[in-house]
């Protein structure tokens, strides 16, 4: 009798284990799985966070949820990411290997690189290129000043009138990129940088769409002709476009007098013609749609945030031009150093990245098995840290839930940048483009408030600040007005 009933228990256990998605042993709490979907179910109409309230103090911190069948961990909070990212840098420095975005570009390339070889050596090679080393004569400051010109001739033609800024800033940050990996800007009509821009804005529209959701959690319908086929289809031509390129470059360059990105690569490549490397031409080709992906949306978003705030904030503007008058009193254009000097208004554009939370949250994976705020955490476990949590979070901030430059001045009026700052991510895989997105967003904000005033459109209404949703996020499309301004009036 005893017996039996045992047995019956041990069935009822074994189905009750078949149905449920089995939980691993001291992994951070979240709401239970339906099988095979997951909280795909849940996640469309419940704030997981409101959701999830009830359970464990630091469940907000913390906690994770299953896209199909698969543990994503959701980490909210300064406390949890810094642990994550930087104290435990290595363990959390993985990229997810099952997923779109590291399906379409082949495993190659920076952004999705695994943690390994071949990321950190196409890592260093990437910032010592960034970094002037080797990007032949002109410094990276005058290639950036240069696009600028071509900003101040398209204002100018418009003073006077209302512009939507979105494609004069994608342009121009698409251009700085070019520069750096091709040596050449383009007109902003030019058919090629339409066509690759076009090609890049689409994926990552699918890749922030409800697609990549399905070709994430549901593996056997990844070969169907379904939408994100498209991507794929994409990917294939701007591989072809890139090649091209390539090949031009190959005709023209002069070995150790390299132009941009690719000559350099191509040195790299010859030095290492008799080694096994990580550097091919086929990793060339993806690093490039990479650092193009990466450079350009978020330096353009960023922008129109800052503007849209300028706009909207004119005591800012004014108070910013004012310091700017002063300090290049006599000079043709600003420098990258000035920053050091004009402390409100790198307390803007600090607050104007803190606000606009252009990269809101990055993929990571656990390169092995790890612990964090003492859950167990295997490797190869998708990781996301949720940055619009520490850059809005109270504690960290003077002023977390409203635009305030004093949240970047100490008591003095000084620049002071509080470490929950982390716009750029932290750790080892944080922003590889940081410093060159820093110059950029300095010098043309500077250059462009100096130049100009930018005026919120009277039949525009109430600016609406909430941010359309993506991999990058920008702001609802707006106007602005533009008028000429004399220095120091
Ligand atoms: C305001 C502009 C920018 C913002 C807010 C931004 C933000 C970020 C963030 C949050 C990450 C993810 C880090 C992580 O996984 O934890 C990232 C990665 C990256 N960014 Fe940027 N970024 C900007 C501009 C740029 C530019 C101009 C470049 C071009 C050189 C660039 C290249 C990259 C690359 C290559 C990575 C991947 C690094 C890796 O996985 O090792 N970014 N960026
Ligand atoms: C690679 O090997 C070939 C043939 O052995 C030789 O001619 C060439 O100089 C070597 N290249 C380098 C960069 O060492
Ligand atoms: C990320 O953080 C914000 C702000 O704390 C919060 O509203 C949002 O729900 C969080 N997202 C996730 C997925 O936890």
């Amino acid at each position: 009798m005893l017996g039996f009933l045992t047995l019956v228990w041990i069935c009822i256990f074994l189905i009750f284990l078949l149905i449920r998605i089995p939980r691993l042993k001291n992994f951070p709490p979240g709401p239970q799985p339906f099988p095979i979907f997951g909280n795909l179910l849940h996640l469309n109409n419940v704030n997981p966070l409101n959701d999830l309230k009830r359970f464990a103090e630091c469940y907000g911190k913390i906690y994770t949820v299953y896209w199909g069948t698969r543990p994503v961990v959701i980490l909210n909070s300064f406390e949890v990411i810094k642990e994550a990212l930087v104290t435990k840098a290595v363990d959390f420095a993985g990229r997810p290997q099952e997923c779109m975005f590291s399906h379409m570009s082949d495993f190659k390339g920076i952004l999705m690189a695994d943690y390994g070889p071949g990321w950190k050596e196409h890592r260093r090679f990437a910032l010592m290129t960034l970094r002037n080393f080797g990007l032949g004569r002109q410094t990276m400051e005058e290639r950036i000043l240069g696009e600028i010109s071509h900003i101040v001739a398209y204002l100018e033609k418009n003073a006077g009138g209302a512009v939507n800024p979105q494609t004069l800033f994608h342009n121009a940050a698409s251009n700085v990129i070019s520069l750096v990996l091709f040596g050449s800007r383009y007109e902003y009509s030019d058919e090629f940088l339409t066509r690759y821009v076009q090609l890049i804005t689409e994926n990552s529209k699918i890749i922030s769409g409800p697609w990549n959701v399905v070709y994430e959690a549901f593996p056997i319908l990844r070969n169907l002709p379904l939408p994100f086929k498209k991507a794929f289809d994409n990917v294939k031509e701007i591989k072809e476009m890139t090649l091209k390129l390539i090949n031009e470059h190959k005709k023209t360059s002069v070995p150790g007098e390299p132009r941009d990105f690719i000559d350099c690569y191509l040195d790299e490549l010859d030095k290492k013609e008799n080694e096994t490397s990580t550097f091919s031409e086929a990793e060339l080709i993806m690093q490039i749609m990479d650092l193009h992906f990466a450079g350009t949306d978020t330096t353009s978003n960023t922008l129109l945030a800052a503007f849209l705030y300028l706009m909207n904030y004119p005591d800012v503007q004014a108070r910013c031009q004012q310091e700017i008058d002063e300090v290049l009193e006599g000079k043709d254009q600003p420098s990258f150093e000035d920053r050091h000097n004009i402390p409100y208004t790198q307390a803007v554009i600090h607050e104007v990245q803190r606000v606009a939370n252009t990269v809101p949250s990055a993929l990571h994976s656990t390169t092995k098995d790890t612990e964090l705020m003492g859950y167990n955490i295997p490797k190869g476990t998708l990781v996301i840290p949720n940055f619009t949590s520490v850059l809005n979070e109270e504690g960290q901030w003077k002023f977390p839930h409203e635009f305030n430059p004093a949240n970047f001045l100490n008591d003095e009026g000084q620049f002071e940048k509080p470490e929950a700052f982390m716009p750029f991510s932290a750790g080892p895989r944080v922003c590889l483009g940081e410093g060159l997105a820093r110059m950029e967003l300095f010098l043309i904000i500077v250059t462009l408030l100096r130049r100009f005033q930018f005026v919120w459109p009277e039949d525009a209404g109430e600016p609406d600040y909430t941010p359309v949703f993506g991999v990058t996020q920008t702001p609802k499309p707006y106007r602005m007005h533009i008028r000429f301004r004399e220095p120091g009036k």
